[in-house]
């Protein structure tokens, strides 16, 4: 079977170089219909079709310069089907504003068993089909979240292997399809671990990546790994630099930090922080952030099409901080 020819491995690389350029993130609007519903339940908004499009329509509308901040919007199955008030496909209208559009390509989670409660996550099958198809409709990259868990006993090697492969196969596919694979090893932080126990557990993680397929086009993939301790913003931003400095080869372009449960405001000095600190970082820092990019934005849109405005207002703000925190240059 043939690798990537120069003509691939370039195209692949040009996106990437395009989702993190300076002062640019990702938007990851690909919240499955469930975890969508549970988005609009706290705001009292019944989880349909349409108001999940109309939602999505407000972030994707939003002005032009949005683009100075966000480089990539990852998109669910559903969302990258759908369309604008004025018919135009969700895909058309992100990339009109040079916004690169990528897809959510893992389904659910398995459990796996022997193990304490740890699971790997599904789609590999039929995942040829589905990125050739993906590209067609306009996707440029994929995305692919295992979880992790931090307890006495986990993760546990088999856990660890498991997901690890199965995101390097993943991540071949996608390449041979023409999309840059986001490979995303989710620690959950969940658990009273310290900061010590979280360092460990991320460097056993990344250090048991099989190499060949990883390997071998490191220079395409974005990477997203996070760190939840209770130490100071800067201990944790250090801490969280010297990890990736040892597991994460230069080659990669971009570590796009997740906000999984953070606040808004945390996540963004969080992003600062690493930025901030002094260790060299090779790669890009910066952000694929979901809740922390459309938490205020939901809130002021409330299901009601007379605030489009006001929350479109709230997420350019969140934006416009997170690029500044990907340039370390965000002053609280
Ligand atoms: P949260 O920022 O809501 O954790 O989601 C991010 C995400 O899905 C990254 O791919």
């Amino acid at each position: 079977f043939p690798p990537l020819s120069p003509e691939q491995k370039k195209a692949l690389s040009d996106i990437a170089q395009r989702i993190v350029a300076s002062g640019k993130g990702i938007l990851a609007a690909d919240e499955s219909v469930g975890t969508m519903g549970n988005r609009l339940q706290r705001i009292n908004v019944e989880n349909t079709e349409e108001n999940r499009r109309a939602f999505r329509e407000i972030l994707f509308s939003s002005d032009a310069s949005i683009n100075q901040s966000i480089g990539g919007v990852i998109l669910f199955h559903e969302t990258l089907y759908q369309k604008d008030s004025s018919g135009k496909p969700f895909p058309a209208l992100i990339k009109e504003k040079g916004i690169v559009v990528g897809i959510k390509a893992s389904t659910c989670t398995a459990p796996l068993a022997g193990t304490n409660g740890e699971t790997t996550i599904q789609g590999l099958d039929g995942l040829a089909e589905r990125c050739a198809q993906y590209k067609k409709d306009g996707a440029d990259f994929g995305k692919w979240r295992a979880v992790l868990k931090i307890t006495s006993t986990t993760p546990s090697q088999l856990a660890i292997q498991e997901n690890a492969n199965t995101l390097a196969r993943y991540a071949s596919i996608c390449q041979q399809h023409g999309l840059v694979p986001i490979v995303e090893p989710e620690i959950l932080p969940d658990g009273d671990h310290d900061l010590q126990r979280c360092q460990y557990v991320t460097e056993k993680v990344r250090d048991s990546w099989p190499s060949p397929p990883l390997h071998r086009s490191v220079a395409h993939l974005i990477q997203s790994l996070r760190s939840q301790i209770s130490e100071s913003f800067d201990q944790k931003a250090v801490a969280t630099v010297t990890t990736l400095l040892r597991t994460v080869p230069a080659a990669v372009p971009g570590i796009c930090f997740l906000s999984g449960g953070q606040s808004e405001e945390e996540a963004s000095v969080n992003l600062n922080a690493m930025n901030q600190s002094p260790l060299p970082k090779p790669w890009k820092l910066t952000f694929s952030y979901g809740r922390a990019l459309q938490a205020s934005a939901l809130a002021a849109w409330v299901g009601k099409s007379e605030n489009k405005k006001a929350a479109q207002e709230a997420f350019r703000k969140r934006a416009q901080i997170n690029s500044l925190a990907c340039r370390g240059q965000y002053v609280v």
